[in-house]
């Protein structure tokens, strides 16, 4: 047998300072998570100068207690992994110079890794028969795109956003009806008590790209929906607000993605991002996908938000794939699927 390829994996993009220890990219032997969101809070939403700060603060200790839980050392250790983009730069240049110095200072190769490939990569974990191609339909704070897996590190975005992301939907409309940061989580809970056919949103769809979206449009109506009533005093239910908003985002995510496993004639689908721990999205998902006969994958809600499990997963089959950095490896805050190193 071949020998164990353990990577030692960092995640510092948004607000969470992660580590983790994976091997062969689909055993998680530790998975550490340093959530931010308390701090943030505060602020009703990420401020990046504070989100840098706390992972310099918080880096050293999450790996440390990554390798501990994971029962190594990092002798034991055949690579590091580092997310590099997309994200807040601030917050990517502390994960990105700690594995820079970890790899000079042990000898251990380093391998780059993109963000939203390692949100792809979180269903190689708990699904052992996973294997490309297969469709995977992204939806996180800061990125939806509908995104054709090839094989491992090969990816076509077939489906994007013109606008908003559908986790700034969900943390917008959150803020509008009151119920603060982070949005996603709090919709999902209170949309279990209302009428999800209380209130008709629009679903945007964009002329000539049909697997594209748009979440502004819908966002907006929720505001003005919201305006109106206060105009005219009528009492809001929060509850039939979250359920009828959060109908009309995941109606329109399910329809695109069944509609591009059709045309491209793909069996497997899976949910990556945060918004993927969506119980919601979950459950229509999976009812569509049976009712294809096809196969859906989706990570666990701990695996869908930022963690660096992900990132070893990814990591894992781009060291196969031979994907190196130097110790010149900058951050790259706006950086593309498929591209960069
Ligand atoms: O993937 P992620 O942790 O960070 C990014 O890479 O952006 O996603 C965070 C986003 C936030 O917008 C949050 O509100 C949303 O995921 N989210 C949810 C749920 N849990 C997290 N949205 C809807 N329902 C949820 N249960
Ligand atoms: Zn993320």
């Amino acid at each position: 047998m071949d020998k164990d390829i353990v990577i030692l994996a960092i995640e510092s993009s948004c607000d969470e300072t992660a580590a983790a220890v994976v091997k062969n990219g689909r055993e998680v032997l530790s998975n550490v998570i340093y959530s931010q969101i308390e701090l943030h809070k505060l602020y009703g939403g990420v401020v990046p100068e504070i989100a840098s700060r706390k992972h310099i603060e918080k880096i050293n200790p999450v790996i440390e207690k990554a390798l501990k839980d994971a029962h190594m050392t990092l002798s034991d250790v055949d690579a590091l992994a580092v997310t590099y983009g997309p994200g807040l730069v601030g917050a990517l240049l502390v994960g990105v110079a700690e594995a820079k110095a970890i790899s000079y200072a042990s000898g251990k190769p380093l391998v780059p890794v993109h963000h939203i490939e390692g949100h792809i990569s979180a269903n190689y974990i708990e699904n052992k028969d996973l294997e490309p191609p297969f469709l995977c339909m992204v939806v996180s704070g800061g990125h939806t795109h509908l995104v054709l897996v090839k094989d491992y590190g090969k990816y076509e975005i077939i489906g994007r956003t013109h606008d908003d992301a559908a986790g700034e939907a969900f943390d917008k409309v959150a803020r509008a009806i009151g119920l603060g940061y982070p949005g996603g989580p709090k919709i999902d809970r209170l949309a279990k008590e209302g009428n999800s056919g209380a209130i008709t949103f629009p679903k945007a769809h964009i002329q000539g790209a049909p697997l594209d979206f748009s979440f502004s449009g819908v966002k907006s109506a929720v505001l003005n929906y919201l305006n109106e009533c206060r105009m005219k005093k009528i009492e809001v239910n929060t509850a039939d607000v979250a359920a009828s908003f959060q109908k009309a985002i995941v109606d329109v995510i399910v329809e695109h993605t069944m509609e591009a496993a059709g045309e491209y004639k793909i069996r497997k689908v899976a949910l990556a991002g945060g918004v993927a721990s969506n119980s919601a999205l979950r459950e229509a998902m999976e009812l569509a996908c049976s009712r294809r006969h096809l196969e859906f994958y989706r990570p666990s809600p701990l695996l869908c938000t930022d963690n660096a499990a992900m990132i070893g997963a990814a990591g894992y089959y781009d060291y196969l794939n031979g994907k190196r950095a130097g110790l010149d490896l900058n951050a790259i805050p706006n950086l593309k699927i498929g591209e960069g190193l």
